[in-house]
Order: C-alpha cells, then structure tokens, then sequence
C-alpha cells in the first residue's frame, strides 16, 4: 500500500497521482490535504512518514509546492529516506541506490505527465543493496548518533 499526501501546494498533482496509481493496480490511501485551504506542509510530512516507518504503508508519496519542505520535514522522522527528484534518472536511482521509501515532488514544478514518469521509474526500480545498504547502515548510524536520548 502506498500512501499519498500533500499541502495546498501539492493538491492538483496529488489527484493526478492518485488516478495514476489506481490504474496501476496500486492500493492507495489518501493522508490529505484535501481541498485549497492553506496548511503547514509539516504536518503531512508527519502523516505520511508515520505511516511508512509503522508498516502502515509499505512506500509515500509526499507533494508540495517546491517539495523542498516536504522533504526536510519527512527527513526528520528516523527511518524515512525521503527523496525529491526531478527527472527519471533521479527516481530510478532513488530506489536502485538510496532505497527511498518516500518520493518527494513539486506540483509547481512538475507537469502531470513528468510526475507520473517520476513515480513510475521509482516503483519500477530496485533496490540494488550491497554496497549501497553499506552506506544506508551508516545514515542509520547517524540517525542514532544524533537521536534524543
Ligand atoms: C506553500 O506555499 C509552499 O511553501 C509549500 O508548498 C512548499 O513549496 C514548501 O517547501
């Protein structure tokens, strides 16, 4: 199950993608927003994010207006590897090699088509491990070094 959430921002391409992910046989929950009414994109960074880390949801997808708070914000929460990309060499990689299990869009960035490449070559790609999961232990590492005690 993929779970998908965005500011006000992030609501046109957030449809657009929910569409897109249906027909792709995707099971989808929607986090919200849910109409135009401004709101702090944090919040449905957390959602989402919380989401993923639980097991709730198996990947996110997470849309605002740059995608640049999205990320920093769904960054924060441990475990999440979130990744704003811009073209479909990035998405691919964001998997083969990051292993992302958030993809991070620009609905003022991306026109539909684009977004929907985007979220297409992540799903489709793999996570290449080896010594890529090397060097995801050691964000990990990071993760714990820095985490609250
Ligand atoms: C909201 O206006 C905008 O700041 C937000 O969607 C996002 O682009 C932030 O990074």
């Amino acid at each position: 199950m993929i779970i998908i959430g965005s500011d006000h921002g992030g609501l046109a391409l957030k449809k657009t993608l929910h569409s897109y992910l249906r027909r792709r046989d995707c099971g989808v929950t929607d986090a919200g927003t849910d109409n135009d009414a401004s709101v702090d994109y944090p919040d449905f960074g957390q959602k989402v994010a919380e989401a993923v880390v639980s097991g709730t949801a198996e990947l996110g997808i997470l849309i605002c207006g740059t995608g640049i708070g999205m990320s920093i914000a769904a960054n924060k929460i441990p475990g999440i590897r979130a990744a704003l990309v811009t073209d479909v060499f990035m998405a691919r990689m964001a998997k083969e090699h990051n292993n992302a299990n958030i993809l991070v869009l620009g609905g003022r960035v991306l026109d539909e088509q684009k977004a929907c490449d985007l979220v297409g070559a992540w799903l489709d790609a793999t996570f290449e491990g080896g010594r890529h999961q090397a060097r995801l232990d050691k964000i990990t590492a990071l993760e714990q070094k820095y985490s609250s005690p």
